[in-house]
């Protein structure tokens, strides 16, 4: 029996991953335990999921803090106090100060809306939409000191239609977000993660078939 995992989840508003995370969780397919979610939104629908299914949830309003380093430095108290092994975030707003990587080296996961490292940042749906690019899709990555540049442990390519609206492209985004994220957590709950300067390896028995994906799709060639 796997060691379950106690991850600390960090959002602040839907919560759709959390949610994702929590239905993995319950089901038995995903092997961690949420020892906390923390939000620094009050209205965030993430805290009613955590009512709905009896998690641990609290509330640091960052705007209630003089800096970033203070707020940060509450939220990681009450992550070590909760015994968390891995923060996830999931939907957070917030950048992390330097101190947040040192008292969590390598275990903070964040997941993003984009195949990076294109469309870092906000809005990235909108933005491809208006590129006019023919995939996107998201990407599970470890955090680091940058917005959006840390490894990269696993990512999920979609099509972008040409009539697209930025919702459309999101909602199909967030569906893969939503296999994605737990699959990254068991990743790494099974201890089959290791990171070798900016490339991250799995240890595991499935490898990614050789199949190339065509945009609008060919038609002989
Ligand atoms: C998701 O697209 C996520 O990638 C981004 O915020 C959006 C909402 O996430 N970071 P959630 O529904 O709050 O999990």
């Amino acid at each position: 029996m796997l060691q379950k995992i106690g991850i600390g989840v960090l959002v602040s508003g839907s919560g759709s991953n959390l949610q994702s995370i929590i239905d993995h969780i319950e089901n038995g397919t995903l092997d961690a335990e949420i020892r906390v979610v923390l939000s620094n939104n009050p209205e965030a629908y993430a805290l009613e999921r955590c009512r709905k299914h009896r998690i641990p949830a609290t509330v640091v309003d960052h705007r209630q803090f003089s800096s970033r380093e203070e707020f940060d430095r509450r939220v990681i108290e009450i992550l070590k106090t909760s015994g968390v092994d891995l923060v996830v975030m999931a939907g957070f707003m917030r950048i992390l100060s330097p101190e947040f990587f040192r008292a969590f080296p390598r275990k903070i996961l964040n997941i993003h809306p984009a195949l990076l490292p294109a469309f870092p940042g906000t809005h990235v749906q909108q933005k491809a939409v208006e590129y006019g690019v023919k995939f996107s899709g998201c990407t599970v990555h470890f955090a680091d000191e940058g917005v959006d540049t840390g490894p990269i442990i696993i990512q999920a390519v979609v099509p972008v239609r040409e009539d697209d609206t930025a919702d459309d492209l999101a909602a199909r985004i967030l569906k893969e977000e939503h296999r994605i994220y737990p699959q990254a957590i068991q990743y790494y709950a099974e201890g089959r993660i290791e990171i070798e300067g900016r490339k991250v390896r799995i240890r595991c028995d499935r490898r990614m078939e050789d199949i190339a994906l065509h945009n609008p799709p060919l038609t002989r060639f």
